[in-house]
């Protein structure tokens, strides 16, 4: 029978899923794989630190390099997150020979090619299913389900802090800041929420994804990213008046004039099936030539499912299942992303304007002027002083013409403040 002794580098939320996973289940893994599971050492920053599970003695260490050095330890799993010492922990990994499995999707959005040439070099693998959508296995699915597949679109709700905000806003008619306050106290945000609510979290994974899906290397800096923070109750309020609901969407699509590769606010119809994607869950929908739209939906994250997505990489190095001949952080090409400014998509704009006669028609003129056409208008009567809201909804439009058209828009008197402007999918 073969044994596969693990080092863990990390044993915070996930690494002690990974622990009672591993403890838990060694005689139902060993059946249904052959092999028998061995945590050989686990590092962690403090091991005097009061942990949920108990360790056996002498099993925990504070040097990373009794699991890097250690030459019969025939598994790293990076567990630690971010992209400094995790960096240099994998890399040194690879460098002495250990396969990785991680679930740190910075690290790979950031430092992806680096990271594969050197395990290419050391002739090692790099395991990543948890890096994206938690327990859902859309890599797996990208990689080996849907090969056949020339994919077209990927949309994803990829943030559980995301989607859990803008659900309870939609549902009690929140504000952002009171259902932030309330997700950090219930543990559904971090208490230092920048990367999750800022976008960044999603890019990172919408890169990798985008990546496995057009396979060639996607840079994440290309990635154009908005956070949620610019959505207030009223927008989530208007777009429903129109029939959308407003959802952090990552979106990567091939279009006849190049790939697009973003994540943005995005109104969706209340009727499309991400619309109906609940709380802290995930979902990715996946357009491919052969199967159609797929639907993959669940825990994006969380001790046991994230656990349940590493433990399912630990599996395929145990069982011999390696990738490495479509990685497109090894191809020479990088995608070209087209730049935002170049995108065409309908919009939700709000301005807040002055009360009087005209304002409407003279905002309409000026989209016009830019071939901005109007499909929907609402002039709410909710006055803030004499203040209104004006709310539009345009056709397909190109969004250079629509940063032109709301430049020349603010410069009126009658329009105060910036106006929201959010893209509109489906
Ligand atoms: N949490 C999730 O639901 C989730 C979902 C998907 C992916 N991920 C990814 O999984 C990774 C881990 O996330 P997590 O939530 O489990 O993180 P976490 O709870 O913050 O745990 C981090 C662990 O790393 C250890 N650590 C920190 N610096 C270290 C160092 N220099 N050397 C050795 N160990 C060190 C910490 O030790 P101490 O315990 O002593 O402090 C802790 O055990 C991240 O890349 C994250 O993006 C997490």
């Amino acid at each position: 029978m073969k044994q596969i002794r693990i080092g863990l580098l990390g044993l915070g939320q996930v690494g002690t899923g990974i622990y009672k996973i591993l403890t838990k289940k060694q005689s139902f893994l060993k059946k249904k794989t052959g092999c028998t599971f061995k945590l050989a050492k686990i590092a962690v920053k403090n091991p005097s630190k009061k942990r949920s599970v108990s360790i056996p003695k002498g099993l925990l260490t504070a040097k990373a390099q009794d699991i890097l050095s250690d030459p019969t330890i025939d598994l790293v799993v990076e567990l630690i997150g971010g992209t400094t010492v995790a960096k240099q922990y994998v890399l040194t990994a690879l460098r002495n020979g250990k396969d990785v499995v991680t679930a740190n999707k910075a690290l790979l959005a950031e430092h992806g090619q680096e990271i594969f040439q050197a395990a290419a070099k050391a002739g090692r693998s790099v395991y990543f299913e948890a890096s994206v959508a938690g327990g859902i296995p859309i890599i797996k699915s990208l990689r080996e389900g849907l090969i056949s597949n020339r994919i077209s679109s990927i949309f994803g709700i990829l943030n559980g802090t995301c989607n859990y905000i803008l659900s309870r806003m939609t549902r009690e008619e929140l504000d952002f800041k009171d259902v932030l306050k309330q997700a950090q106290a219930k543990g559904y945000a971090e208490a230092n929420p920048e990367l999750d609510i800022n976008g960044g979290d999603t890019a990172h994974k919408i890169a990798i994804l985008a990546a496995l899906a057009f396979g060639e290397r996607v840079r994440f800096e290309d990635v154009a990213c908005e956070g949620i923070k610019t959505i207030d109750k009223h927008d989530i309020a208007f777009a429903a008046e129109f029939g959308y609901v407003i959802k952090l969407l990552a979106i990567a699509k091939r279009t006849a004039s190049g790939i697009e590769c973003r994540v943005q606010p995005t109104l969706v119809a209340e009727d499309h099936i991400l619309a109906k994607v609940d709380g802290a869950n995930n979902a990715v929908l996946i357009r491919g030539d052969e199967v159609g739209e797929v639907l993959l939906y669940g825990p994006g994250a969380g001790p046991q499912p994230t656990a349940s997505a590493v433990v399912s990489d630990i599996v395929d190095f145990s069982v011999g299942r390696y990738w490495g001949e479509q990685n497109p952080w090894l191809n020479k090409q990088r995608v070209k992303l087209k730049p935002l400014s170049l995108i065409k998509s309908r919009y939700y704009l709000r301005f807040s304007v002055i009360d009087r006669p005209g304002v409407l028609a003279r905002i309409a003129g000026i989209l016009g002027k830019h071939n901005v056409s109007v499909s929907d208008v609402i002039q709410s009567e909710s006055k803030t002083g004499n203040v209104v809201p004006l709310i539009m909804i345009t056709h397909d439009a190109d969004e250079k013409s629509i940063q032109t058209a709301i430049k020349a828009i603010r410069t009126l008197k009658a329009v105060h403040s910036r106006p929201h402007v959010f893209r509109i999918e489906g």
